[in-house]
């Protein structure tokens, strides 16, 4: 069993889906001391934007590939093959101006790639090239998006599902912490709903 975790708090010591993120991690090598860890800290080991030798190899066949292209995609390839061996990927991340922070972004600028990591049929309809990765996913926001007026406001779920999902990966599990700076009881109740479902994993 392989886990690959990636960590996308700015905040290091005191994140609190980091905390969780380890929790979780630590509970999952309890249940498979055998396994592997793979962890991708997106702040302190920063995934470079996409540019245009990037976008150009993404759209090359190989045969057509130079160095300059095989060097522009290199990072964008490990990213993928990474993603594409592991049974498990989990993702911790803080919601930032009410979507998710730009250093994830940029990590899923490289993982969703045409023809890599998904495709489009010859009906117009895309189709997801990962297959059997599971994915939990622990979020923390300052604010409760339990009503329809909030719940509108969340883009971090809704577009971590759609674009997850593009590629392939639609076997989700969020686990959501809320009120982190706004409600201290809301906070502490979605943390014990969060470390139950962990406990029992
Ligand atoms: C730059 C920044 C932007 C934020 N934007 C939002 C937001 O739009 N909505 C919200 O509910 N909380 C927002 N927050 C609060 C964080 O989501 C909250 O503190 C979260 O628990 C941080 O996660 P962490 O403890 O893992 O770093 C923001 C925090 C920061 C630092």
């Amino acid at each position: 069993m392989k886990l690959l975790r990636i960590d996308a708090s700015s905040r290091i010591e005191s994140s609190d889906s980091r905390k969780m993120a380890n929790q979780f991690q630590e509970q999952w090598q309890k249940n498979t001391p055998e396994s592997s860890i793979i962890i991708r800290d997106i702040i302190n080991n920063p995934i470079p934007h996409i540019h245009q030798k990037t976008i150009e190899g993404f759209y090359t066949s190989k045969e057509l590939f130079n160095d300059e292209l095989n060097n522009a995609t290199r990072l964008s390839d490990e990213l993928i093959t990474e993603l594409k061996d592991t049974d498990l990927l989990l993702i911790s991340t803080p919601m930032y101006n009410f979507s998710i922070p730009s250093a994830l972004k940029a990590w899923i600028d490289h993982i969703v790639r045409i023809n890599s990591t998904f495709g489009i049929n010859k009906e117009s309809q895309f189709y997801g090239m990962v297959e059997n990765v599971k994915a939990y996913i622990i979020t923390s926001a300052g604010a409760v998006y339990n009503s329809k007026e909030m719940k509108a406001l969340d883009f971090v779920q809704p577009y971590l599902q759609t674009v997850l999902g593009l590629i392939g990966i639609t076997d989700i599990t969020f686990l959501s912490l809320e009120g982190t700076t706004m409600d201290p009881e809301i906070f502490e109740n979605t943390k014990q709903v969060v470390s139950g479902i962990i406990n029992k994993l």
